[in-house]
């Protein structure tokens, strides 16, 4: 049975990469939180940057007014990372410690943290250290472990998807090899579905290997099949030189193994940019209300998930040191390659 709710104080936070979709998770929270549980809410700036340097201030109900389709955090966020040098940095400063004792200074009983998988690990380690957290997924990577899925994927796979349509009509013009680079910097989600969505002809991920050869003579085949053009979808984190960005690594491969004209297209922050999908919209709000639910009734140290249809929670502890990359032998793999996508690592048909 969820305790007497009604003026306990929360606090929340956003850290890590922002992306579309926080602000409808952070109105999913406070308006649960204070409409349906009468518990006070206390927004944190900074990610924890925020519970250390004592930036917050208490989030009225008005304040979530116009923030559903809001893209970025009203609360600011930060890669802040405290257990990362446990006390070694300039200052002396023991970062865990100042956190707890500024939350209980504050007076939370709980703590809401919006974040990507090093998020979920700091909050992992704060829950061990005693505080109420419970954690939501955020990120356009989709590379949170115990979640079929983060918000800010939706809404970064629409804008990949959007760029790579564009994409045909200018490749098409001239008949070139457009080498289109999208986020993910471990997981190849992103470029799995955005490149199948949009009708990629190489897709290459970070869990596959590919060969340069393979990738090379596939494309020069599709030109002697007389394919007007081709387009090359890579994730960021693909392997590639060093200081190379991962378009102009394949661009050159291409270039010089295939001996055809490319160009490219570094996608970059706009994927991470304004307002959310209604999808992420939706996503964020269930999240944000669970997490509320959670609290009500004192299921701390998880994280919410969404499981199938359902909404679940999953511990922290088993989210934490873990990453949900793309399996070899996923469905969408094996059905794109029936498309005659070429993921660099066999030669095809
Ligand atoms: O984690 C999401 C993400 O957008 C990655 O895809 C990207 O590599 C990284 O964040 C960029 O980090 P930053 O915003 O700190 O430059």
């Amino acid at each position: 049975m969820a305790k007497k709710t009604k003026g306990m104080r929360i606090g929340i936070l956003t850290a890590g990469g922002d992306c579309p979709g926080i602000n409808a998770a952070i109105r999913g929270v406070g308006k649960t939180a204070i409409l349906e549980y009468g518990m006070e809410v206390y927004g944190i700036s900074s990610g924890f940057l925020g519970l250390i340097n004592q930036e917050y201030q208490e989030l009225e109900e008005s304040q979530l007014s116009g923030i559903l389709t809001l893209g970025g955090t009203i609360l600011g966020t930060s890669r802040e990372k405290p257990f990362k040098d446990n006390g070694k940095n300039q200052l002396k400063i023991d970062k865990p410690k100042l956190i707890k004792k500024h939350y209980n200074e504050l007076g939370l009983e709980a703590l809401v943290v919006i974040g990507g998988n090093g998020t979920m690990r700091t909050a992992s380690m704060l829950a061990e250290e005693g505080l109420n957290i419970v954690g939501i997924p955020k990120t356009i990577d989709n590379d949170v472990w115990g979640t079929d899925i983060t918000f800010g994927f939706d809404s970064a796979l629409l804008i990949a998807t959007d760029a790579i349509d564009r994409l045909h009509s200018t490749a098409n013009s001239h008949k070139r090899t457009m080498v289109i680079e999208v986020m993910g910097h471990h997981a190849g989600w992103l470029a799995l579905y955005s490149g199948v969505a949009g009708g990629g002809d190489v897709i290459l991920i970070p869990e596959i290997e590919y060969d340069e050869e393979i990738i090379a003579s596939y494309l020069m085949k599709r030109t002697q099949n007389k394919k007007p053009y081709s387009i090359v979808v890579v994730a960021e984190g693909i392997k590639k030189k060093k200081g190379e960005s991962a378009a102009s690594y394949i661009s050159k491969i291409i270039k010089d193994k295939a001996g055809l004209e490319t160009r490219q297209t570094i996608l970059g922050y706009i994927q991470r940019g304004g307002s959310p999908s209604p999808m992420d919209r939706v996503l964020a709000t269930r999240y944000g209300a669970k997490a509320v639910e959670l609290i009500a009734n004192e299921d701390f140290g998880k994280m919410v998930s969404k499981y199938c249809e359902s909404i679940e929670p999953v511990s922290l502890s088993e989210v934490r040191n873990r990453l949900r990359t793309v399996p070899e032998d996923h469905p969408l793999i094996k059905k794109a390659r029936y498309m005659d996508v070429c993921f660099g690592d066999r030669a095809v048909k």
